[in-house]
């Protein structure tokens, strides 16, 4: 898959993407990172590609011309490529849309803005806006690169062979659990008894556990009402021995801890 970043500080992606698995993917050709700088499509001795806002205001705005040649430009290279610009303004990231755009399979363009924002009109000749959140950053570059990072771990290949992006905390629409590793016992903190007794239908229901509460306590929206009813007591009449059994447990556990927190 080709990512391709249009942006005035193009050493920046550079950089970010040239350690780790990033680079490790490139250097397989399982991802291609490109750059294109709008500075290049500018015809005045300043090379500017910002200007004053029309009705007044502070900060400056991305003029249109040198960011709309950069796009045709890109889209030369790339012409099946999506075309997304990185706005606080835009559809919050999440790992559904990671995803979706990983299966898309669709090269990528990135439209990195400053200043105060995008001239409007580009957006003519863009497919989506995203934001990587609720809070405003000084460029669309790292966002950018979040989305790449976050897109090439679905590329098989990208993460090697044992490991699979979608075994990981968000493919599983739970937080994860906690992971150990040796030494047992650190600082008097020792390793939770069951994940040292090999028992692995055991350790599997203690991980769904500790996910279900982790997500309870920090993320309920991710969460299913049928789920915060079973970790709040409804349980259904027919459910089976063993998986009653799993329920009472986290709603004990739920319990130690408001009387860990009360006291
Ligand atoms: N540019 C500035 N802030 C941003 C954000 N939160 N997401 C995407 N692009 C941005």
């Amino acid at each position: 898959m080709k990512f391709l970043f249009i942006t005035i500080f193009p050493e920046q992606i550079v950089q970010a993407a040239g350690h780790s698995i990033l680079q490790r993917a490139q250097d397989a050709g399982l991802i291609e990172i490109s750059t294109i700088n709008p500075r290049d499509f500018t015809t005045d001795n300043h090379r500017s590609v910002d200007d004053t806002p029309f009705g007044g205001g502070a900060g400056m705005v991305f003029k249109p011309a040198p960011l709309v040649a950069a796009i045709r430009a890109a889209k030369e290279k790339l012409p099946l490529a999506r075309v997304i610009a990185l706005s606080p303004g835009g559809r919050t990231l999440n790992q559904k849309m990671v995803q979706d755009l990983a299966g898309a399979g669709r090269d990528l363009i990135f439209v990195c803005g400053h200043y105060e924002g995008f001239d409007e009109r580009i957006f003519h000749w863009v497919d989506e806006k995203v934001s990587i959140g609720d809070y405003v950053l000084t460029g669309g570059e790292l966002p950018a690169l979040i989305i790449t990072d976050a897109v090439s771990r679905f590329i098989p290949g990208v993460l090697g062979k044992s490991v699979s992006a979608e075994d990981d905390s968000f493919a599983s629409g739970l937080l994860e659990y906690p992971q150990y590793t040796r030494p047992d016992v650190f600082e008097g903190l020792a390793v939770p008894e069951v994940l040292r007794n090999g028992d692995h239908g055991k350790i599997a229901a203690w991980r769904l556990k500790k996910s279900l509460l982790a997500t309870y306590h920090l993320r309920r929206d991710l969460l299913s009402d049928e789920q915060i009813g079973m970790i709040e007591g409804t349980l259904h009449p027919k459910m089976c021995k063993t998986q009653r059994r799993f329920w009472e447990d986290l709603r004990q556990e739920l319990a130690g801890e408001s009387e860990v927190k009360e006291e």
